[in-house]
């Protein structure tokens, strides 16, 4: 790495008849082509780091687009981890703590998933289920659209283990 000092050095030995090994070499490495490179050093100061520009800006491009390209599925994972993981577990499979109390069922056994309707389900999301008076889910019509719901009644279908 290019050192203040370094560059310094190298240019007031410039005038040296005899200079050490040590100085040659660095002067080797700095100072061709550039007798005054004093005045240049500023230059080093503003950018210290041009390799970190670089990462930040493929970072930035990295994000953005996977941002476009991703959008629609994180976002019906992110509803399903915002509304429904709470009970239904970020992986289907209803071990939370809400969802034992629920008595949120394993999304995971094809047994379960056979027995989901999307249609009745579309229902029973948007108006909530209740059991013996208790409710067991509330309503979600008032938090999401039916495409938003479908969507989730359809990402429930990945927790199926085959
Ligand atoms: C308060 C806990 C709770 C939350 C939050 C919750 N659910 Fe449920 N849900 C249940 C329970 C309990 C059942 C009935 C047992 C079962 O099927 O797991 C159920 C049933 C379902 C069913 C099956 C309906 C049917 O017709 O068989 C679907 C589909 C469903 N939930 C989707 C969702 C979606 C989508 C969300 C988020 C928007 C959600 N749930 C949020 C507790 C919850």
């Amino acid at each position: 790495m290019l050192q203040h000092g370094d560059e310094m050095n190298a240019a007031s030995t410039n005038q040296q008849a005899v200079p050490s090994p040590r100085v040659r070499a660095t002067k080797s490495a700095l100072a061709p082509g550039r007798p005054f490179p004093q005045p240049f050093n500023s230059s080093l100061s503003i950018n210290p780091s041009p390799t970190k520009t670089m990462k930040a800006i493929v970072t930035g491009l990295a994000l953005m687009l996977g941002t476009v390209l991703y959008a629609p599925a994180a976002d019906v994972e992110a509803n399903w981890n915002k509304h429904c993981a709470s009970c239904h577990g970020k992986d289907g499979s209803g071990d939370t703590k809400m969802g034992k109390k629920a008595g949120a069922k394993d999304y995971r056994d094809p047994a379960v998933q056979a027995s989901i309707k999307p249609e009745v389900a579309l229902k029973n999301v948007k108006q909530g289920m209740k059991e013996d008076g208790k409710e067991k889910m509330k309503p979600f019509a008032d938090k999401l659209s039916d495409d938003e719901i479908k969507e989730l009644i359809a990402y429930i279908k990945k927790f199926e283990k085959k």
